[in-house]
């Protein structure tokens, strides 16, 4: 279990890695992905975005992704899994810029295999690390540095059903401090994460009932995972 700023890419060998953005990137990619959309690339900055969006067609992609919570002025949409209906994104590849979840997915990219979480495929995730022969990290995103409450949260609830709720005592401290998360708010997922500094940050620039949409656990059965910085 990492933060992503604590993250290094000589832990990647050998390892399975989910990233966790549950507001909202991750939350978004699922969404996406979900309602046809044919890929997601994850970049860095506006520059790799524009780069690789001169590189192809434009009727089939998108530049999508947020600053600061905020769409990207000129993007065609903003970071508001809500915004990433069928209409708008079936057939298409998304290139994804985000201020932290799509940055997380870069560093993750030496791993053996990178997927993407979210509450809203929960189960999907949990039931592919069941079979996973490699170690696993858990890589939330948080936000610029700092740990976000709702990524923790998902991480717990991974671990909880990986372990079906009884944590080993030799488990890493991560996995223990996200684990008790889970397990004391697990009834009470969505008011916790309501409160969450993130979920505040959002509610004076959001119009969209995003947080409440990211907190639907096991809306969907996919489990995105990157093959040649390509998430589909
Ligand atoms: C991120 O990547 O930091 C987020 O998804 C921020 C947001 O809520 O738009």
């Amino acid at each position: 279990f990492f933060s992503a700023q604590s993250f290094q890419e000589n832990d990647l060998r050998n390892k399975t890695v989910v990233v966790i953005d549950v507001l909202r990137a991750t939350s978004t990619m699922v969404t996406a992905l979900m309602n046809g959309a044919r890929g997601v690339i994850p970049v860095g900055d506006m520059g790799e975005a524009s780069k690789i969006s001169q590189n192809l067609d434009s009727e089939n992609h998108l530049l999508c992704g947020e600053k600061d919570g905020v769409k990207i002025e000129g993007y065609d949409l903003g970071n508001s899994p809500l915004e990433y209906t069928r209409e708008h994104v079936e057939g298409k590849t998304l290139i994804f810029n985000t201020t932290n979840g799509t940055k997380a997915v870069k560093k993750s990219m030496g791993a053996s295999n990178v997927m993407i979480g979210a509450f809203l495929n929960l189960t999907a995730v949990s039931r592919y690390l069941e079979s996973s022969q490699n170690d696993v990290i858990l890589l939330c995103a948080g936000w610029k540095g700092r740990l976000a409450l709702e990524d923790t949260l998902l991480a717990g609830a991974i671990i909880y059903k990986l372990y079906g709720g009884s944590l080993p005592d030799t488990a890493p401290d991560g996995a223990k401090v996200a684990f008790g998360l889970f397990e004391k708010y697990r009834d009470d997922i969505e008011s916790v994460i309501l409160q969450s500094n993130h979920a505040v940050r959002l509610a004076d620039i959001v119009e969209n009932n995003d947080v409440s949409y990211c907190c639907k656990i096991d809306l969907c059965d996919i489990v995105p995972v990157l093959t040649d910085g390509i998430i589909s």
